[in-house]
């Protein structure tokens, strides 16, 4: 493994390599065992996008692993000004042991690791959000105890968020069923993807068919970082269908867990009585990310 740019690029093997590292270096943290595996190296972090998990996860997880973490802001970069990737690429290859990048378009991720000589990891693009999909793998695992025989469910937008899940979710062995709307479908690749996987991915329109005897629910936002313009329409589409709440938990199974990778919007997709009810599981899905993501330093920069 060279790069984490999307989860499709990891085996099976891969994946489950990283969440027991991810346990194991949860565990050394809550029990002050020291993990500083990787003393004197330093990761850069260009966002352009905002974040709160994922700036503040990276960075105090750069620290925990004994390196340091450079915050990058677009706008700060001549990247912001039209400095080609090719050539930002090679210059901070030659200063960094790794870099995070959080944008837009997914091909600008696959350029920095084409043109750059360093790991590059994607903290989220408009295509997908392997890192936070890594975390709620490993918050099912906990809560769980095993993904054998799960089915996962995801309601909502077909964005980057159900494109990781999907892949996921089913390169682990477990069901997904998703629900959006028409229109609002995850990407062709990940339909192409889902497709070897026969009768355990299910996509329709309907929540409610989706959510029955689910093992866990996920959502995400009506409308993502850089759709802002699209909200009212979106909200006339996704509005009092695509929402977890106390209906659809109801087809779930009783002990049903709900992941959210947050931000949430209380009330659209998810309602704030459900979003309490599953506050524990959620929370620690967002704790999560900085356990997987040190696991996903230390398996690229170590
Ligand atoms: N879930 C997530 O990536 O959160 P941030 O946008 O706050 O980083
Ligand atoms: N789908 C959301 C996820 C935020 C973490 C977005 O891209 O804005």
């Amino acid at each position: 493994m060279k790069h984490l740019l999307t989860l499709e690029q990891l085996s099976k093997e891969e994946l489950l390599d990283i969440l027991n590292l991810a346990d194991q270096l949860k565990f050394q943290k809550k029990n002050g065992i020291a993990h500083e595996i990787l003393k004197g190296k330093t990761l850069g972090m260009i966002f352009q996008k905002s974040s709160t998990r994922t700036r503040v996860s990276f960075e105090v997880g750069m620290h925990e692993l004994g390196g340091q973490a450079l915050f990058l802001s677009s706008r700060d970069l001549q990247i912001g000004r039209g400095e080609p990737v090719q050539d930002t690429a090679r210059v901070l290859s030659r200063y960094l042991d790794g870099i995070m990048i959080r944008t837009f378009d997914q091909e600008e991720v696959e350029d920095l690791a084409k043109y750059g000589s360093i790991p590059v990891i994607n903290a989220l693009t408009d295509y997908c959000h392997p890192c936070q999909v890594l975390a709620d793998l490993m918050t099912i695992r906990e809560f769980k105890g095993a993904f054998e025989g799960l089915k996962c469910c995801y309601i909502g937008d077909g964005n980057n968020m159900a494109n990781s899940i999907i892949v996921g979710v089913l390169k682990l062995g477990m069901t997904m069923a998703i629900a959006c709307p028409k229109g609002y479908e995850p990407d062709k690749h990940i339909l192409e993807f889902a497709k070897a996987y026969g009768d355990k991915f299910i996509i329709t329109e309907d929540p409610k068919v989706a959510a029955l005897d689910a093992d866990v629910l996920f959502t995400d936002v009506w409308a993502s970082m850089g759709q802002e313009s699209e909200k009212a329409i979106r909200e006339a589409v996704f509005k009092g269908v695509y929402q977890i709440n106390d209906e659809i938990m109801a087809l779930a199974k009783p002990d049903c867990m709900v992941q959210h990778c947050l931000p949430a919007h209380r009330e659209e997709e998810i309602t704030a009585k459900v979003f309490e009810e599953h506050a524990d599981e959620i929370f620690e899905e967002a704790e999560n990310r900085l356990h997987a993501q040190k696991a996903v330093l230390v398996k690229l920069m170590a």
